[in-house]
């Protein structure tokens, strides 16, 4: 029955994979609560909801978190392209998530000047928990944190964290990755960030660690760092930023990120 079960599931998710790069990673949290462990976290990232590209990406990535039942989802900002035309289309988007445990989500710089009006409020009334320099916990001691966008916002890691005992661990959702360089408290933490698009091109000159870094001032990219106690994943995310003839991706496909907690 366990073995169908497995088989049904992995025929349901694999046209994701034509569509998306989604990475699978076990992570290590010291003193994870033994209830906790085993437990499925899928981050999506940087939607950039716009007018001008249909929604069909989006609508798979929200299939997709249908389709595997996570216990968390992590959305972590940047939901819409700037315009305010675009909240609703993303509230009715995410409007579709139906899994049985929390959703979290942090506001990024392109949410801005609307993440601390309409869209959050939104997100509240579908039920998300959006994080704004603030913390919850979970079950026996597992806290999800969250920051305010460090570039358009009130970022406030110290708020997000004042309440949480050292010994016990954080997943922290921040849009920006560089919210590492700022957190002082060393806490055992999961850092899950977006924003840079993993360079959102791959070019032979023009590599992502070159356009991150004149862009953004970034060297966080992509993928794993090890900051102190942080582990910091960079997901490429799923939409594109940039004025029409640059919103496209080269050779750095969307990404959805799936994390399993272990002791
Ligand atoms: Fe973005």
């Amino acid at each position: 029955m366990l073995e169908r079960y497995e088989e049904s599931q992995t025929s349901n998710t694999d046209k994701y994979n034509n569509i998306f790069d989604i990475t699978h990673h076990d992570v290590h949290l010291q003193n994870l609560p033994s209830s906790l462990i085993g437990k499925r976290i899928v981050q999506i990232s940087d939607l950039h909801r716009r007018h001008d590209i249909p929604d069909c990406i989006l609508e798979s990535a929200v299939e997709y978190i249908n389709a595997v039942q996570p216990d968390y989802v992590a959305l972590t900002g940047d939901f819409i392209n700037s315009s305010p035309r675009n909240i609703q289309p993303v509230l009715n988007i995410l409007s579709h998530i139906h899994v049985k445990g929390d959703v979290f989500a942090v506001m990024g710089n392109h949410d801005y000047p609307h993440g601390r009006g309409v869209l959050p409020e939104g997100m509240r009334k579908l039920g998300f928990q959006v994080l704004m320099n603030e913390s919850v916990r979970i079950g026996n001691g597992l806290w999800f944190a969250g920051v305010d966008d460090l570039l358009k916002s009130s970022c406030d890691p110290e708020k997000a964290l004042h309440n949480i005992p050292l010994n016990e661990p954080v997943v922290m959702l921040a849009h920006n990755p560089d919210i590492v360089k700022h957190i002082k408290l060393d806490h055992n933490m999961l850092v899950l960030s977006g924003h840079t698009h993993g360079g959102q091109y791959n070019l032979p000159i023009l590599t992502p660690e070159l356009i991150c870094l004149i862009h953004l001032r970034t060297r966080l990219i992509h993928g794993w760092y090890h900051v102190r106690n942080m582990q910091l994943y960079v997901n490429r995310g799923i939409g594109v930023s940039g004025v029409w003839f640059l919103a496209k991706r080269y050779k750095c496909d969307p990404e959805i990120t799936e994390y399993t907690l272990l002791p």
